[in-house]
Order: structure tokens, then sequence, then C-alpha cells
């Protein structure tokens, strides 16, 4: 430890110290404090005085205790454990979900046993980031065995295929000034780094949710960025884990960060009990759980955030469609003014650092479909929730956040309270991810998905202006036309956007039930009109039996039943003609 940085603590305020040093320490250098070799961060140097935020909790220390350093940058062990468990913000294994935090001793998980098999040669050149094989544990996933993205070489030896501890070398390269490296099946990587990659891509489609709501009217790209703001039992948690149930990512990492334990217990018992719907495997396989609740220490949980998108990155650059749940990015925001505060730093709005616009756009902008430096095309999407206090959209936290996203799912409070889930506001809601699904829906027959989408939001949004004047002169009052607005954007509401996370039926809507409904109540539309211009009275359409399977159809109708809806579409043409010819008889 003699040629390692030291500095002597002289004041101590929470998670935050200073400490005297004549040594050499540079800025977001790891150090461990204390006789307990507690973990931490330095975060600021002002000439013999380094500043240091602690992971853990920091009772009992006092000055005089010593900080050393370790030479190297706040880092994660990355490699094919990951995969399936369960870990603190600083990526250390948790078993339980009521583990305080890893004794302090403990930095990363036991060695643990993988079948490694070789897919490069003896005398081959790598290039950062390269392949060096395949990875399994018995009844998992195949993972790829990345070489670091800051490492090359020529493979100078190589193990066969086998067994192998994830510490064991498994290969050693030769680099260009003839040096020898041995190569891990883990890696150590910054969090504060984001991991190189080739090239970074247009999106090429969406990350499907199953989420009427969300895929036919605000898409998130596949790769792409997504806010969803709520106040509080909005339904923020319920629609991060029915995201990360139901979403066509390869591999999930759901960051529960600053939320109470008892929430993050429910998903951690919930998560490792369900089936994944694409394998009937369990879910938890292709699932990482970063785990930071309000209990533990509170400059952990401003890690955990960079932690979270540190795994993901990893497992984009094996060429996998990831999909990372922030919940909630408030919560971390928090965790950044609290430190900031006890550094004396200036406040700016609502006593947030100035660097909070800035820190959310480095953690937004990791989002990205890519191209890996070994050549797989990979993408990252991010969807954060964010908890604004007494749900104000216009507060700091949710306005910069609304800067860096493509997508934004407004929460509203009066949805929520009336039941209406996902409580997403259709008018305070949007996605910039738009023209790049139109070619998705397309190969889903639904050529005219962006004119129904834009059909759809023009009625809700008369709705809105429609039910100010139906409350003061009754809605019979209003012309047919306008009761008729009312009357689709009521079906629009209750058969589309509607869609309760616990029915068995309804919590997954694929593409093909996604585009039949639309299309069926977009015709739906276009026959009542019809109906009207007939100068037929309303009456006579509320009348129609065929409205109310209508209205029912997100729940009687599952994707095991297309036809039905087929069924009911004919029905609807059929019902409709006849009021036509009906009123046509009436008038000769
Ligand atoms: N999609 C949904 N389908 C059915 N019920 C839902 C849905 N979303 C939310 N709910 C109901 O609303 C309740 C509150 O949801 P949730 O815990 O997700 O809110 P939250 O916004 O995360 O709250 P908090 O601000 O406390 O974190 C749930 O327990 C559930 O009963
Ligand atoms: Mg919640």
């Amino acid at each position: 430890m003699s040629n390692r940085n030291q500095a002597v603590i002289n004041w101590i305020s929470g998670p935050v110290l200073r400490a005297h040093t004549r040594d050499a320490f540079t800025v977001y250098e790891a150090v461990l404090v204390g006789v307990q070799a507690l973990l931490g961060e330095v975060i600021r140097i002002e000439e013999d005085l380094v500043v240091v935020q602690v992971y853990e909790d920091t009772s009992g220390m006092r000055p005089g205790d010593v900080v050393v350093g370790t030479g190297m940058p706040l880092s994660v062990k990355l490699g094919p454990y990951i995969l399936g468990h369960i870990f603190d913000g600083l990526l250390r294994p948790l078993h339980h979900a009521t583990d305080k935090f890893i004794g302090p001793g403990m930095r990363s998980a036991r060695p643990a046993r993988f079948m490694f098999e070789p897919g490069v040669n003896l005398g081959q050149q790598l290039t950062p980031g390269a392949s060096l094989g395949t990875v399994r544990q018995d009844g998992g996933h195949n993972q790829v065995c990345l070489l670091a993205p800051d490492v090359s070489g020529t493979v100078t030896s190589i193990k066969t295929g086998g067994t192998y501890l994830d510490n064991e070398c498994i290969a050693v390269l030769e680099d260009a000034a003839g040096r020898p490296h041995e190569i891990h099946m883990n890696h150590w990587w910054s969090i504060r780094k984001p991991r190189p990659v080739s090239e970074r891509q247009a999106a090429t489609g969406p990350l499907f949710t199953g989420q009427r709501i969300l895929d036919s009217l605000f898409p998130i790209a596949n790769g792409g960025r997504a806010a969803m703001p709520g106040g509080f039992g909005t339904g923020k948690t319920i629609l991060q884990e029915t995201l990360a149930k139901w979403c066509d990512a390869d591999v999930i990492i759901y960051v529960g960060c600053g939320e109470r334990g008892n929430e993050m217990a429910g998903v951690l018992a919930e998560l490792p009990t369900l089936e994944d719907p694409r394998t009937g495997r369990p879910l938890m396989e292709r699932t990482v759980i970063i785990a930071n609740t309000s209990n533990m220490p509170v400059a952990a949980r401003e890690a955990s955030i960079y932690t979270g998108v540190t795994v993901a990155e990893y497992f984009r650059d094996q060429g996998l469609r990831v999909a990372l749940m922030a919940d909630s990015t408030s919560r971390w925001a928090e965790a950044l003014r609290e430190v900031s505060g006890r550094l004396g730093e200036l406040p700016s709005e609502a006593g947030y650092p100035a660097y909070l616009s800035s820190r959310l756009a480095e953690f937004y902008e990791r989002a990205a479909q890519v191209r890996t430096l070994g050549g797989a095309t990979g993408a990252l999407s991010i969807i954060g929730a964010v908890s604004p206090p007494s749900a104000d959209f216009s507060e700091p936290v949710t306005t910069h956040t609304k800067r860096y996203v493509r997508a934004f799912w407004a929460l509203d409070a009066t949805r929520a309270q009336a039941r209406f889930y996902p409580a997403i506001h259709p008018l305070q809601s949007y996605s910039g991810d738009i023209e790049e699904l139109v070619d998705f829906w397309r190969q889903h027959d639904h050529p005219h998905w962006l004119q129904q989408r834009r059909r759809f939001l023009t009625i809700l949004e008369q709705q809105s202006h429609l039910e100010r004047m139906a409350r003061i002169v009754g809605k019979d009052a209003l012309p047919p036309r306008q009761q008729h607005i009312l009357l689709c954007a009521d079906i629009i509401n209750d058969a589309f956007l509607r869609q309760s996370a616990f029915s068995d039926n309804d919590r997954y809507c694929s593409p093909q039930r996604q585009s039949l409904m639309m299309q069926l109540i977009d015709r739906f539309i276009d026959l009542t009109l019809q109906v009207i211009d007939a100068d037929i009275p309303m009456d006579a359409i509320y009348a129609l039996p065929v409205l109310r399977r209508l209205r029912r159809m997100n729940e009687d109708i599952d994707d095991r039943h297309l036809e039905q809806l087929r069924a009911l579409s004919q029905d609807l043409e059929a019902a409709c003609a006849q009021l036509r010819q009906r009123s046509h008889a009436d008038e000769t």
C-alpha cells in the first residue's frame, strides 16, 4: 500500500469528507476509507485537500482516519455472473431485498464457474471489444465473452472449451509493444465513462412494449429514451414493471433507486416468479436488478444510475437489445442534491446543483442503437420514472428530463383516481419517434397507422373542449357531430387506451391485435359518421348492441382470438348498414 496515495481525514459530514494529503490524487479516483476500507470516490481536489464521497455508512468514522487511493476510477466488474442477479448500487451482490448493504470488505461477487467455448484462434489479432467466445452457466443464457474496450493484441494462448472460474485466465494477448495481457471472463470498467462503440445508428424499429397507449400512440424506438413523470401513486412502478415483463428487449436492467424498501421488495418478490412470455423460462434469467432503496447510503444511490447504465452497455456490447428502467430518477436527483448540499455548493433551482441538467443529459445520452466495437448491432433503451413533488411537472427534474428524452409519458392523477390505467394522459404526452415506426406498423398490416394515430389524438383533443361545453349546456344539447366526437373519444379511451396490468387477457397486446383494434375503431368512426350524415339520431347509435362489445373488446378478446375482432368488425358493418337502410325505408 505504500506507493498508494494517502490522505488523513479532518472533516466528515454524512457521506462527504475532507482529507489532507501531499499525494497526487485524481478526480473520480476510487478510494478506501478508514479501517473498514469503505468504498468512496474523490469528487473534488482543492490544493492539499481531497473531498471524498463515501458509498457506505460512515457512522463511527472520525478525523485522523486514513483515506487510501486505489489508482483506479470507481469501476464495476462486468462478467457473465451479472445476468439473473440482484445487486446494490455499486454492483455488489445482494441476496435479499432487505439486505441493507454488503459487508464493507466484500467488493464483488465470489468467483463462479462458467462453460467457455472459445471463438478465436492462436495468432489471431483481436481489436478492442472483440468477442473471445461464448460463456454459459448451466441452464442460463448464452453470453458473449467480451474483450474489454481498452484491450487488444494477438492471441498467444487460449483455453480449450470447458468450465472455468470467471476470474481465471482464459487467454493471453500480446499487445503491440510485446507486453502480455491476461484475459478473464470478467473485466473492470469505470461507471462514469460510457463504453465506446463503433458507431451510433438511427433507430430501426420500436422497443415494442405490448401497451397500446405506448406502441400505438407514443412509441419509444429501440435504443430510445423515455420518461414517465407522475405524482404519488399514479402507476409509475407498475408501468415500469409491466415494461420489464413485456417489452421485447433481450435483457432488462431494473434500477430501483431510492424507492421505499417494501416497494422494492414487492418487485424483487415478483420478478423471480415470473415466466418469460417468449421462452417459458423464468424472466429473472435475463434480468439484472440494481436495488438501492431509501434506507441504503445516499451516495450509493447517486452511483446506482451509472452502475445500471454501465451494466446495460455491457450487454448492449454483446449485440443484445437492452432496456433499462430507472425508478425513480427523482430520488437519484435528491441524492445528488444532498451530497451537493454537504459540499457547500451554491444551490440552483429548488436546491438542486447547477449540474443537475448535464448529469441527466449524460445519463439519457447513453441510450442508442449502435454498432459495437466487435461489429454487432446492439441497442440500449432507457426509461426513467420521475416523481415530481405535488405532481408539479414544472419542477427542475421533470423540466430538464424533458429536454433529453424523445418520448414523454405523463401520468395523470385524475386518470389514476378514476382507476383508468395506464394513467398516461394522451394530451400531455408525446413521442419524437413516430416517423421511424411507420414501417414497423406497415409490416403488421397497418398501412394507415400514422393517419389513424393523428385522428385518435385529434378526437381526444376535441373531447377535452367539448366536455367543458357539455358540462355547461348538457350533452344532449350538443349537435350530433359533436356528440359523435364524445362517443368516439369514449371508445378510444375505454376500448383502446385502457389496459390493466393485472388482466390475463389484456396485460400484453400483440402488434396484430393493436393494429386490428385501431383499425376497427377507425372504421367505427367512419361508419357512424355515415349514419349521422343520413340524419339518423345519435340515440340509434347509442342503442346499437355491437357498441357494448366494441367498448369491452380490450378485456373480452385476447390475442388468441383475433378472429373475434374480425367478426366484431363484420357485425359493426352490418349493424350500421341496417341503420342506414331502415332510415332509407322510413323516408320512402
Ligand atoms: N397499469 C395498471 N393497471 C392496473 N392497476 C394499476 C396500473 N398502474 C397502477 N395501478 C394501480 O395503482 C397503484 C399504484 O401504482 P404504483 O405503485 O405503480 O404507483 P407509483 O406512481 O409508483 O407510486 P409512488 O409514487 O408511491 O411510487 C397500484 O397498486 C395499482 O393498484
Ligand atoms: Mg413507485
